[in-house]
């Protein structure tokens, strides 16, 4: 490995097993020399296994719910003592929509899970942001990823409420990358991820289908978890200091292709 990330100091959320894109972040980043905490729900920790992931890389976990404010206040205030200075990346891979959940179809939507969904999904980024912010906790040159997905774009009928609240999350990540960006020079991404078999991507109906659909649409083949680590990687170094206020699709070329060869055999039967 090259140490890119030697002397960063970091907050991962969102690893609640192996399968998470948070875990292979987290390892990653350990291989590239930064230092970090994690950080899930608490019922996510009492459920999870996050535990081998701090031992094999060395961080502390600090549980906070990341709709609670006063939660990410400490999660910010300790991470900064532990790491021993401001934080120079951060990691927003958190989603959950407890209508998919419960398999609330888009016309019949529950509006109270409708709201847990962009709390947790959209606006906790918004307010790690302004914790971030208040308690002046980012170095200049930081860089904050969240992790999203091109129904944000287009429909893609089984993601009902999260497509509104990944594009909620591309929209405050341009809103904060400017106001930050003026600030700190922080800058703010989202990448947009092939879809990928973890707890949350395997939660929704027709997953399978759509994965292998997916994988036959991109010239490259779906990105794996593994290679998005890779990506954040980079985004977290100082060789992308300045690619701000975007959303970078992390497909394989998915979003850019109208159809492929193979589904055209497929429908020619
Ligand atoms: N898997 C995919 O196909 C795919 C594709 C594109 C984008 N994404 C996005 O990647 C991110 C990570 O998801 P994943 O696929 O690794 O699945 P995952 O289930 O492993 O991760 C989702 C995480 O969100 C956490 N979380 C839920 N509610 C929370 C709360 N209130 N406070 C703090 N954390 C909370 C969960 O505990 C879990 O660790 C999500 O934003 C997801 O939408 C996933």
């Amino acid at each position: 490995m090259n140490n890119i990330l030697k002397g960063k100091r970091g907050i991962i959320t969102g690893a609640l097993d192996a399968n998470s894109i948070a875990w292979k972040v987290a390892q990653r980043c350990h291989q590239e020399g930064a230092t970090f905490t994690l950080t899930n729900a608490p019922i996510a920790m009492r459920m999870g296994e996050i535990k081998k992931l701090a031992d094999e890389t060395g961080a502390e976990i600090i549980p906070a719910d990341a709709t609670n404010v006063d939660e990410l206040t400490t999660l910010f205030s300790k991470s900064m003592e532990v790491l021993g200075g401001k934080i120079d990346f951060v990691l927003h891979s958190i989603g959950m929509s407890p209508n998919i959940r419960k398999n609330r179809p888009y016309n019949d939507l529950d509006y109270n899970f409708y709201q847990k969904t962009l709390d947790v999904s959209a606006l906790s980024l918004h307010k790690m942001m302004s914790v971030a912010w208040k308690l002046d906790a980012m170095n200049d040159w930081g860089s904050v990823v969240a992790l999203t997905y091109i129904a944000a774009q287009r429909v893609y009928p089984f993601y009902t409420d999260m497509a509104e609240a990944k594009a909620m999350l591309e929209s405050v990540t341009r809103s904060f990358g400017y106001h930050y960006g003026k600030k700190n020079k922080v800058r703010l991404n989202t990448i947009s991820q092939s879809p990928t078999m973890t707890t949350a991507g395997s939660g929704i109906a027709g997953f399978e289908t759509f994965f292998g659909f997916a994988n036959e649409l991109s010239p490259l083949g779906n990105a794996s978890a593994d290679a998005c680590a890779d990506y954040c990687v980079s985004l977290f170094s100082d060789l992308t200091r300045y690619v701000t206020m975007q959303n970078l699709f992390h497909d394989g070329g998915y979003s850019n292709t109208g159809i492929s060869n193979e589904i055209m055999e497929k429908f020619g039967k």
